[in-house]
């Protein structure tokens, strides 16, 4: 039997401007089509994909990596301890698992606890068919892991100038890296009417196929202030109601184009 292979959606953008809320939203998405199972991995260093989720993290991989350093119990491989506390830490629930993983090493590490983590990492995310990560805008962690594909890679900005920048800078940031994206397409969150005009002049290149915008949602606000999971929002978010429109057109056009590739 030929195992199929993981499909991979990441949400990348500027601080603040909504990646993981519409992680979030998307995860959702995946469940209520029955696209499962899912790995959720929160890859920002300042981690809370978890609250959005509605899921408790007693754990971070970054943890893990410290303790690989100096407690790894006698008679037990580096190898075993680090297979052991990546599947402890994972959060499982019906459907969907989380991953934290937690702070990044400073800039330049990449010392043998971090190789052997990627390594682990790797194998976990391969058991999944839907993989979906909330980056930080720099990649840090994403960087690192030696699987290094994104079939839909999401960038949000708020309709702002420096975050369109950001956008931009993102994009060409996963080009540096090396990163092999499939499909990358912006989302313009917290949209207000009447910036249509400005916001088309700064996304100037970008075809309208690869944008979208959301709105800016009362109920969000709402929800957040309250503490509550943005993933239980009701059905009359107008952001969940626009996502969800971006999001079934999208794996539309994914699904097509695999079955057309494997044709
Ligand atoms: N469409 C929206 N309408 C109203 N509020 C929103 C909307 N999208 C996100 N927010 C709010 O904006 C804030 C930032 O959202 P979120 O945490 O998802 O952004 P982020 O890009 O993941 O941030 P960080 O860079 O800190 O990880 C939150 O308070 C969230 O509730
Ligand atoms: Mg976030």
């Amino acid at each position: 039997m030929t195992k199929e292979r993981t499909i991979t959606f990441a949400f990348a953008g500027k601080g603040g401007t909504g990646k993981t809320t519409l992680a979030g939203l998307f995860v959702r998405f995946l469940l209520e089509h029955n696209l499962t199972p899912i790995l959720a991995v929160d890859a920002d260093s300042n981690a809370n994909f978890n609250e959005v989720l509605g899921l408790k993290v007693e754990e971070t991989l970054g943890q893990a990596r410290e303790m690989l350093k100096k407690d790894v119990p006698a008679g037990m491989t580096k190898d075993l301890f680090i297979e052991m506390k990546v599947e402890q830490s994972l959060v499982e629930s019906k459907d969907i698992d989380l991953m934290v993983m937690g702070r990044p090493e400073g800039p330049g590490c990449y010392c043998a606890a971090n190789n052997l983590l990627s390594k682990c990492i790797d194998r976990l995310m391969a058991n999944y068919p839907y993989l979906v990560i909330d980056n930080e805008a720099g990649m840090e962690h994403f960087s690192r892991l030696t699987t290094k594909d994104i079939d839909l890679l999401f960038v949000v900005s708020d309709p702002s100038r420096r975050g369109m920048l950001s956008a931009r800078r993102i994009c060409d940031l996963v080009d540096d890296l090396g990163i092999r994206v499939g499909r990358k397409f912006l989302m313009i969150n917290r949209y207000r009417e009447g910036l249509t005009r400005l916001i088309s002049q700064k996304i100037r290149g970008l075809t309208p196929e690869s944008v979208a915008t959301i709105p800016e949602d009362e109920l969000i606000c709402q929800y957040d202030l309250e503490g509550k999971p943005t993933f239980e929002l009701p059905l009359e978010s107008v952001a969940l109601q626009a996502a969800n429109k971006v999001f079934a057109r999208l794996i539309g056009q994914l699904t097509l184009g695999q079955a057309r590739a494997a044709s």
